[in-house]
């Protein structure tokens, strides 16, 4: 079957219908006389119309406003000792890769200097198949209970009645799951607002697994460092610019890579054997927690690149549907509950969002050949031919082994529970250290400006000071700084189990 047919010059084009036929007049439309009716058979017409009502596709969720653009990733280092991915196969392998980086809760018309976490995924196209890494641009996140996500998110947004967003509705999701406070701890410095999309680390937040030929895997985290380090906005800068520019961040990315300023990442990953696991002071499927870089330092892999700038934003950038369940042979999941709730929940609002077909979209279609019994559904415009649609003794389609069949996993046992974790002590220790090691002068102020800039917009008193409480088990002289610039009353700190009931991660070897 011939594929579509494209003009071979912008001055060969000549103006079509969607179905190829020129026409002469295109702003004419069919009429009797030069007053009557619009006629039916005038198919230009129509076909502009309804194609115009059709425009719109479903925004994101989350992560609606965002930017993007291509580049490459290559291997710097030898990991094989670590993972049999393809990508890692010798140093210097190269693999296309396209990054969109986004805010979370506005809508695709907002402003990119918003505060709010960013997205930062990207899809590598290995010779193995895509490698998406959906990560974010802080090492921790929100939540570890993942029921908890759709609440979450609702706060965030707009409020059902009012469709404004809320102060109340924000902090009172917060204060109420405490766990969330390391993240808090870091939207609300400077680096809640960061300068553009394209300045920034990302971290893979979760564990995930790198396996060997021999299938020995570590527990890695990932993480993908900005040359240079990363820039962020004062709250004034980004709330000006907000107002001046929303889409900032996509206007600097697209004017560095126009200009030939191709922005690079050296990536790295914190590795962890599964005895390590056990003993780490935290559980290591727990998405609140980083690894100290004292502890699990960061062993350089490969490097990023971003070198093209999109010709097409819609179909290279708002098309593109990253999962974190899109791994290679290699790269395996940790029992993270948030990461196992995310490996479906992407591939379902894709469905959703572009078609049972997302994957044929040009810029999500693998590099890696395609071949399977999946056949048919809108859009499938790369149906895999003659090819038999089951598995035929006639055409039979071939299985390759996995390099490392034998893999040494986690045995689960235990009766299905409903599993809810619980604060404690540990949750507050690695927000404090921020607080009281990380933060010098400066950032602390900004700390507390931005925050009560915030959940002073909150009426709610009681909001406030449970929040307060959340600040006082991170540090006494937080929380009273906070209270005293938004004029609320000195608050105890929040009681929390002792961390000796902290559940740990438990490893047991088949
Ligand atoms: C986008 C779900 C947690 C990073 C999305 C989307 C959904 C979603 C439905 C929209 C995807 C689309 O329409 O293309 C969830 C759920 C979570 C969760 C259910 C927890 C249970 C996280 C975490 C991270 C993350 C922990 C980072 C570590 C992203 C990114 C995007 C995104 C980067 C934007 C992808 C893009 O640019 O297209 N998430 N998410 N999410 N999420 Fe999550």
């Amino acid at each position: 079957m011939p594929s579509e047919a494209v003009f071979k010059s912008q001055d060969a084009a000549v103006y079509t219908t969607s179905t190829g036929a020129p026409v002469a007049r295109p702003y004419a439309a069919q009429r009797i006389g030069k007053i009557g009716p619009l006629l039916l058979q005038d198919f230009h017409h129509i076909d502009l119309l309804a194609h115009f009502d059709r425009e719109r596709i479903p925004e994101r969720v989350v992560h609606a406003k965002g930017a993007g653009a291509h580049g490459y990733f290559e291997t710097t280092h030898d990991i094989t000792d670590l993972s049999c991915a393809a990508l890692f196969k010798s140093v210097g392998t190269k693999a296309p890769l396209t990054i969109r980086w986004s805010t979370v809760g506005g809508e695709s018309g907002s402003a990119d200097t918003a505060r709010d976490p960013r997205g930062f995924a990207i899809k590598i196209k290995t010779e193995e198949g895509n490698l998406d890494w959906v990560f974010n641009n802080t090492p921790v996140f929100f939540i570890r209970d993942p029921a908890k996500f759709p609440h979450f998110i609702h706060t965030q947004k707009r409020d059902p009645q009012t469709h404004l967003k809320d102060a109340d509705m924000f902090w009172d999701y917060l204060s109420q799951n405490p766990e969330s406070i390391h993240q808090v701890m870091i939207l609300f410095s400077d680096r809640g607002t960061p300068d553009g999309y394209h300045h920034m680390h990302g971290y893979s937040g979760h564990t995930f697994k790198f396996v060997n030929k021999d299938g020995k895997f570590h527990y890695v985290q990932i993480h993908v460092r900005k040359d240079g380090g990363f820039k962020t906005l004062t709250d004034a800068q980004a709330t000006k610019l907000a107002g001046e520019n929303a889409d900032y961040g996509i206007q600097s990315l697209f004017g560095d890579i126009e200009k030939g300023n191709y922005p690079s990442w050296t990536v790295y990953v914190q590795t962890m054997t599964p005895e390590q696991a056990e003993k780490f002071r935290y559980n290591i499927l727990d998405l609140t927690k980083v690894w100290p870089h004292g502890e699990f330092p960061l062993r350089p892999i490969g490097k990023i690149v971003l070198n093209k700038n999109v010709e097409n934003y819609f179909a290279e950038i708002e098309q593109a549907a990253f999962s974190p369940s899109h791994l290679v042979p290699g790269i395996e999941p940790s029992a993270d509950p948030v990461l196992q709730s995310r490996l479906f929940s992407y591939p379902d609002t894709h469905r959703h969002r572009l078609g049972v077909n997302y994957s044929q979209l040009p810029v999500n279609a693998p590099v890696a050949p395609v071949a399977n019994f999946q056949r048919d559904g809108f859009m499938a415009f790369n149906n895999q031919g003659s090819r038999p649609n089951y598995q035929s003794s006639i055409v039979p389609l071939k299985y390759q082994e996995k390099a490392y069949e034998n893999v040494e996993h986690e045995v689960f046992l235990g009766a299905a529970q409903a599993d809810l974790s619980e604060i404690t002590e540990l949750d507050f220790e690695q927000p404090r250290a921020l607080w009281q090691k990380v933060f010098n002068d400066t950032d602390k102020a900004h700390f507390v400006s931005n925050v009560a800039g915030h959940l002073g917009g909150a009426k709610s008193a009681e909001v406030k000071a449970r929040q307060l409480s959340v600040f006082a088990a991170v540090d006494q002289s937080l929380s009273d700084r906070i209270a005293d610039a938004i004029g609320a009353p000195h608050v105890k700190p929040l009681q929390a189990k002792s961390a000796t009931e902290a559940i740990r991660f438990k490893y047991a070897a088949v």
